[in-house]
């Protein structure tokens, strides 16, 4: 059998890890061949592919990135698009295409899927907003850089009794801010999930303020968080993806200006951007990708087409792709009550 392979979306840690953990199962267990598509869906629809080999793939489970390229390429958007990936998939004599991504490209997988083409998900994004799998690859990894980040903030905070406001990636879920202003000590988390209001956020600043205190505050801030007194998502400009999402971005700026200018305490802010998604992936990281890379080969195996692996408890098992993609796993109320009694 000869298996496809494709990443897209942003790149995320543990994208190489899984990919070993498929190709290192699929051959040595199954006899499988692989081929790399490259650039995500891109790939697929312009022919773009690699073989992918035991000798290509054995040093990779530390290696951060994706060694096939990555794009946000929609295929769904065009038809014409859709035939030319399966006519590619023909010409290549691919059995079965595994899908690494996140909602946007487990979104087409789902679609293509439907329409009886052999395909299987794994779930990835340093957001871990794909519902049905307890965590996607990567997360961990980008809490672990926030929190060190947050935990650097707090020296030179303190030394100059400012406050420090770090934004973070999350575009509809505050997963990376609501793990890193826990783990950071943050005195204040904002998270896309509810808008917070300026004077909450200025009154719980202050009392980190005067005699006996400590007399600096941290903030974490989801890029898709909102400020009540600003009207929607703070954007960097009007553009979209090809999946219609818009750049986030800025919202840290925006609000440390804002309680630069209620409160009179200096501030700063930092963004902390890609470098969540850059480098080489946390050891948890490495261990759950490749676990999701060897279970996807047990998939193909076992013929569970239309399905993602996904993470229940300490077990990997098979989910319908549907019920990954048709909603965004968001941070739930419990969380949200419990991140007020740390705010306040
Ligand atoms: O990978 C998901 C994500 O990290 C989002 O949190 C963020 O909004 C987006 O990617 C930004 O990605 P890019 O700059 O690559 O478009």
């Amino acid at each position: 059998m000869r298996i496809g392979i494709l990443t897209g979306g942003g790149d995320c840690p543990g994208l190489n890890a899984v990919i070993r953990g498929l190709v290192l199962a699929g051959v040595k267990r199954y006899g499988y061949d692989f081929t790399g598509f490259l650039d995500g869906w891109k790939g697929v629809v312009e022919n773009l592919s690699r073989p992918l080999t035991v000798e290509d793939v054995r040093d990779q489970v530390a290696v951060g990135g994706t060694l096939l390229g990555t794009s946000r390429t929609n295929p769904l958007n065009d038809p014409a698009m859709v035939e030319q990936i399966k006519a590619n998939l023909t010409a290549n004599h691919i059995d079965v295409l595994a899908a690494i991504g996140g909602d946007d490209t487990l979104g087409v997988a789902t679609r293509l899927a439907g329409m009886g083409l052999s395909i299987i998900g794994i779930p990835k994004t340093i957001d871990n907003d794909l519902s049905a799998t307890d965590a996607t690859f990567g997360f961990d990894t980008a809490i672990t850089i926030a929190t060190e980040a947050v935990d650097r903030l707090h020296t030179t905070a303190a030394s100059h009794h400012r406050v420090l406001v770090v934004e973070v990636m999350g575009r509809h879920a505050g997963w990376i801010a609501l793990y890193a202003g826990i783990a950071g000590g943050a005195d204040y988390t904002m998270l896309p999930e509810k808008p917070t209001s300026l004077v909450d956020l200025c009154a719980a600043l202050q009392r980190e303020y005067g005699p006996g205190r400590k007399n600096y505050a941290l903030v974490v801030v989801s890029e898709g968080a909102e400020l009540l007194q600003q009207e929607g998502h703070t954007t960097q400009d009007e553009s979209s993806d090809a999946f219609g999402n818009v750049r986030l971005g800025g919202i840290g700026h925006r609000v440390a200006a804002a309680i630069e200018k209620a409160t009179g305490l200096e501030t700063r802010d930092v963004v902390l951007g890609h470098l969540q998604r850059g480098g080489v992936p946390s050891p948890a990281d490495r261990v759950l990708s490749t676990r999701y890379g060897v279970f996807a080969a047990r998939m193909i195996h076992e013929g569970q087409f239309g399905q993602m692996a996904a993470l229940r408890g300490n077990r990997i098992v098979a989910v319908p792709l549907a019920e990954a993609t048709g909603e965004t796993k968001t941070v739930g109320e419990d969380w949200i009550s419990d991140l007020e009694l740390l705010n306040a």
